[in-house]
């Protein structure tokens, strides 16, 4: 069985009830690729209003939540809630949550963790900043950072591994396929010699980074490239051509 390929929608703090509806009625009237698993990361406030809007098929996921079920957490949403109002998927990780946040890559694997435990299923994000890039230390990160994941994750049926290069987001600088190609495949011997041949050749990697619908296709063909992770695009007509670029 080959890795589904699987193209995530990030809207992060956009969308009103406005332009929520008119994106879910682009997304219905596709036509979406069936080969190609589709999810929209979506404001937590409006997972119950696009949900019904959306086709079954869409999976609809949060782009964050904590690390327990309850409790005295001003603020927090937990992953208890989400299912509760019908997501399916959480968005954990994700650079700005890193980078504004200061998510730690501990608090990472252990919302990934609980995340997990309570039936969703994770895309979880990593990447390098510019800096450490030009350092050389992409690898070096991006290992680190998979590696606190995979401390806590026993079963990565459920898990999607998004590959965001940070200086990527955003800023119309797309990694190239040959660098992102280079990452992944990385990464898939990353997790073949430190976690296991099964979990590295079934992982689906996403790409995340000014992915467009004029540079998907290229990067799509890609062997080790099973997604996209899509930001701004994602709010706009084009994603249903990124959802099909494998067509
Ligand atoms: P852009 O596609 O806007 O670069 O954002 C990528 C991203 O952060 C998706 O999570």
């Amino acid at each position: 069985m080959g890795r589904k390929f699987c193209v995530g929608g990030n809207w992060k703090m956009n969308g009103d009830k406005a332009s929520i509806t008119e994106l879910c009625k682009i997304l219905s009237a596709g036509p979406l690729d069936p080969n190609t698993e589709v999810v929209v990361g979506c404001p937590s406030l409006y997972i119950t209003f696009a949900k019904p809007l959306l086709p079954a098929t869409i999976g609809v996921a949060a782009q964050n939540c904590y690390k327990v079920p309850k409790g005295a957490f001003t603020g927090e949403i937990s992953p208890a809630m989400l299912k509760d109002v019908g997501a399916d998927w959480v968005i954990l990780g994700h650079s700005e949550r890193r980078a504004i946040f200061k998510e730690s890559d501990e608090l990472v694997g252990e919302k990934v963790e609980h995340a997990l435990a309570e039936g969703l299923k994770v895309i979880a994000c990593i990447g390098e900043t510019l800096e450490e890039r030009e350092a050389g230390k992409t690898e070096e990160v991006v290992f680190r950072q998979t590696g606190v994941i995979a401390k806590y994750v026993k079963d990565w049926t459920n898990v999607v591994l998004a590959y965001e290069p940070v200086w990527a987001i955003g800023t119309g600088k797309t990694a190239t396929p040959q660098q992102a190609q280079e990452v992944h495949a990385a990464l898939r011997k990353w997790l073949a010699e430190k976690v296991s041949k099964d979990v590295s050749d079934n992982l689906r990697i996403q790409y995340g980074g000014s992915v467009t619908a004029a540079n998907c296709k290229e990067l799509a063909s890609q062997p080790d490239i099973d997604g996209f992770l899509v930001g701004g695009a994602s709010l706009k007509p084009e994603f249903v051509q990124i959802v099909n670029a494998k067509q």
